[in-house]
């Protein structure tokens, strides 16, 4: 298995905490080549810390390298398409974080670049290559009926956790002008996905994107696609979602927030007749901590079994990394594609629709 050299594009804080230390720990399969950040601070802070002489403002540059065979995109999220497109047009492939991008235009261009090049794009959605999740998925395929779903994400806001247990360089040398046309520039992407919508249901929409992508990408990797959404709403200026997916046969209910409590409160559910499952999460940012399945069932409905189920200590994003290895190498298509990331952006835009139609005079 030869190894792939790998540009980082995007120097901050999972690039920092998770995707360096990974690749470190997979050195076998992956070498850094080359880092990008805006931020001199961060580039200067990270190519130190890790020993990676070539660094870059302009990511352009950085993919001009014949010496890089794929690249992390995991600068801001408004900037994920531009960085994949023009990525695989200087012949590399991706691994880009999640959201892959904000609307379906640019999902759209990124299917047909990736066609058209034949490049691999994979979008960081981690948890759905986590052990306990694949165990889960395999029991769910099994399982004669399924009667009830839940899919739950309540989440302490990510410093709350990474400022007690990492030391992160800040990219805090950024030009207010760089960042007031970030802000800009994701407006207008978001306009674009929602149209004019008041400020509440920008920020959920933010919010599905920033982290239920998480959430419904593996919802529909055990379940599939819902046939539709049955209702969905925001509550607190859109920081506040829950919604439930129609399959038919059961409903799967959707919950989704932030707080100020320092803990990942963040589980899928499925309930059968004699048997119901619960895959539980951690917070991405303290690496290796174990994603749990617990599993209850009966058979004769008088004996009750209930296992914890921890098929390892494989972390999600070293079996993220692991399979895009693979994929590079094997030609095999990905799971998390572009193609399925649209899936998501379209469960998003019947949300959004059925929030709207839901306000409040
Ligand atoms: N998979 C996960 O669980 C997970 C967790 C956190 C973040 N993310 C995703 O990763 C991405 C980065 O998040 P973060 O928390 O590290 O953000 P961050 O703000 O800490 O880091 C972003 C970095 O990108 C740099 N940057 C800004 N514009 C750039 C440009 N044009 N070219 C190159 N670098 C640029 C910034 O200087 C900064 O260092 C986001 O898309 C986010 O959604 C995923």
């Amino acid at each position: 298995m030869s190894r792939l050299r790998i540009g980082i594009i995007g120097c901050g804080s999972v690039a920092q905490i998770v995707h360096l230390p990974t690749l470190y720990q997979l050195r076998n399969l992956f070498e850094v080549a080359a880092i990008c950040d805006v931020s001199p601070k961060a580039l200067a802070g990270v190519g130190e810390a890790w020993n990676i002489a070539s660094r870059f403002s302009r990511y352009q540059d950085l993919l001009a390298l014949d010496t890089v065979d794929a690249v992390l995109i995991a600068n801001p999220s408004a900037y994920h398409a531009e960085a994949t497109i023009a990525a695989m047009r200087a012949g590399k492939h991706a691994l880009v974080e999640k959201p892959m991008c904000l609307n379906l235009a640019e999902n759209d261009a990124i299917i047909a670049e990736a066609e058209k090049t034949g490049r691999l794009v994979q979008v960081g959605t981690m948890r759905r290559y986590a052990p306990a999740f694949l165990e889960a998925c395999r029991i769910v395929k099994e399982m004669e009926e399924i009667r009830l779903a839940k899919v739950h994400d309540i989440i302490g806001r990510n410093n709350l956790i990474i400022e007690p247990t990492s030391t992160v360089v800040a990219a805090d040398d950024i030009p207010e002008s760089m960042a007031a046309s970030l802000r800009h520039r994701q407006e207008e992407q978001i306009r674009e996905a929602i149209g004019d919508q008041p400020a509440a249901l920008k920020t959920a929409y933010n919010m599905m994107l920033g982290l239920s992508t998480h959430d419904t990408s593996a919802m529909r990797e055990m379940l599939g696609m819902p046939k539709k959404v049955l209702y969905a709403t925001q509550r607190h200026g859109g920081r506040s979602l829950t919604a439930a997916f129609d399959y038919g046969e059961f409903v799967c209910m959707f919950s989704s927030g932030s707080d100020n409590i320092p803990r990942y409160e963040t589980f899928l559910q499925v309930y059968g007749a004699d048997k119901a499952l619960r895959v539980d999460y951690d917070t991405p940012f303290v690496r290796n901590l174990p994603i749990r399945l617990s599993l209850v069932e009966s058979s004769d409905g008088q004996r009750k079994t209930h296992t914890i189920i921890q098929p390892g200590w494989g972390d999600a994003f070293t079996e993220e990394w692991r399979a895009f290895h693979h994929s590079v190498r094997s030609g095999e298509p990905t799971k998390a594609s572009p193609q399925d990331f649209r899936q998501d952006l379209l469960l998003y835009r019947d949300m959004i629709q059925l929030m709207a139609d839901g306000e409040p005079a």
